[in-house]
């Protein structure tokens, strides 16, 4: 190897530490919102406001669209989900011509969707501005969240959700408020 070669080799060596250092913190703020979020996509359209943090939220847009509002924020394995399964007759639609007592059902039995039995429309998944869906929270199709909602870790919530509150549980009831006036340490919070 040549004297140039190597000192290039050097220089481009040097380049890409100093780069690295220089972008880390670029990455890093980036993937604050960006982390690891996954998306099962639909029909479905997923808008996101200004400044939603993401860590690794599942937004499944398969029966509907969903809305995040502005400076929204999700904890860890989030799950916004839309997508349903209809049933007919005691089995899922897909497979209501379908003997299941037959032995070989292979060809029949993909993963089985379709939208006779997942409604490409109809359940979508509002949420307001300013809210904190904390770590495990889901949120089931059809389901509106106001402004300033507070969704504790694991809660399922399967109904509309008013401005301000603070929904626990499954399902999901209200047992508080983020308003400041309700709750003197609400800045702690949410
Ligand atoms: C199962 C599911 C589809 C039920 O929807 P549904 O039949 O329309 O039922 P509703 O939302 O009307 O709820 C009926 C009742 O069950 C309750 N409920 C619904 N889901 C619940 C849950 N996961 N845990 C506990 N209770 C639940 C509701 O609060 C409601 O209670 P109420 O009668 O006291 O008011 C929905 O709750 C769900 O789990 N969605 C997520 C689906 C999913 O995993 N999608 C991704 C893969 S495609």
């Amino acid at each position: 190897m040549g004297p140039t070669l190597a000192l290039s080799i050097l220089i481009i060596v040097k380049l890409r530490i100093r780069l690295r250092s220089l972008l880390r913190p670029v990455v890093r703020y980036l993937a604050f919102f960006h982390y690891n979020t996954y998306y099962h996509e639909g029909d479905g359209k997923l808008t996101l406001g200004h400044r939603v943090g993401q860590c690794n939220v599942l937004f499944n847009t398969a029966s509907g669209d969903i809305t995040v509002g502005d400076y929204t924020i999700f904890g860890y394995n989030t799950m916004i989900l839309t997508g349903r399964h209809f049933f007919d007759g005691g089995k899922r639609v897909s497979l209501k011509d379908i003997d299941l007592t037959q032995a070989v059902l292979k060809e029949h039995l993909g993963w089985g969707g379709g939208p006779e039995e997942v409604p490409p429309r109809g359940f979508d998944i509002n949420i307001g501005r300013s809210c904190f869906i904390a770590s495990g929270a889901i949120i089931t199709g059809g389901v509106t969240l106001g402004h300033g909602v507070l969704v504790c870790a694991n809660a399922v919530v399967t109904k509309d959700v008013p401005d301000y509150a603070i929904v626990a549980g499954i399902p999901a009831k209200t047992i508080g408020s983020t308003m400041s006036d309700e709750n003197p340490d609400t800045r702690l919070r949410a």
